[in-house]
């Protein structure tokens, strides 16, 4: 992490997980295991339904609400989508785009994730845009190649000022709900990387300000570790997340210098 210059985040993707009726229960655990002092922004992302509710209970802790998918439409006949103007209507600030989920099982590639960031953009919701690579790749030394492949692909023509909203999300597929965590120093390698990438387009100064998260198995015994790397500003959590007091001790460990 590096507060002077950017801002730490942890967000929970709780995924096709949880229920309405089982938030009010969460906040409360959560409330009472949290830190006094946040150190870090908090966001869930839930799925779309249970946004308004998360908002509601998410008010007290100021946890902000985000959501897992958008359509890159902004309106019309697609059955079944939520456009970014739907989801900044109810109050989502932030909305994950091309989790590899998504990627693997409804065909998204780098233009649609692209577009849904711009969308996003459009309606002043930061896109937290994950990226990364699968064990082949790994195996290949691919890494760096490849997630520098989508990270610029996600990033095409967005401007530095929009780039302001975005955050990054580095999830090497093959640490994603397996409990096989990358190391702090894989993680730190790539995540410094994807910064140069961004330096390359943007500059020095937008590249030092974007949030760059890790996400794939992070939990409440190895995210101290994690966030110690420099260029590591938080966590998109899925698993721990839904644990109220494995996420509040994520949440306390943003408080290391
Ligand atoms: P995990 O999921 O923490 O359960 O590995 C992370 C994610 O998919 O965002």
């Amino acid at each position: 992490m590096n507060r002077k210059y950017r801002k730490t985040i942890i967000a929970g993707n709780w995924k096709m997980n949880q229920l309405a009726s089982t938030i009010k229960p969460f906040m409360e655990e959560l409330k009472v295991n949290m830190p006094r002092t946040k150190t870090c922004d908090v966001v869930l992302c839930a799925p779309a339904i249970m946004v308004p509710a998360l908002i509601r209970a998410g008010k007290e802790c100021k946890i902000a609400s985000g959501a897992q998918d958008v359509s890159c439409f902004e309106k019309g006949a697609y059955t079944g989508e939520i456009s970014a103007t739907q989801l900044a209507d109810v109050g989502v600030k932030y909305c994950i785009v091309g989790h590899s989920e998504r990627r693997q099982y409804h065909g998204e590639d780098d233009m649609l994730v692209n577009a849904k960031a711009k969308a996003l953009l459009e309606k002043g919701i930061a896109p937290i845009i994950c990226v990364g690579e699968s064990l082949e790749q790994r195996e290949m030394d691919l890494t760096m190649e490849y997630v520098a492949y989508q990270v610029k692909a996600a990033l095409a023509g967005i401007d530095a000022t929009q780039l302001r909203r975005c955050v990054i999300a580095y999830e090497p597929i093959w640490a994603i709900g397996t409990g096989k965590t990358a190391t702090a120093e894989q993680a730190q390698e790539v995540c410094e990387g994807i910064r140069a990438v961004i330096r390359k387009i943007y500059g020095a100064r937008p590249a030092r300000a974007v949030s760059i998260l890790y996400g794939g198995s992070m939990n409440a015994k190895n995210a101290a570790e994690l966030l110690a790397q420099p260029d590591i500003d938080g966590g998109l959590i899925g698993g721990a997340s839904l644990k109220p007091v494995d996420f509040a001790t994520i949440i306390a460990a943003t408080a290391q210098e």
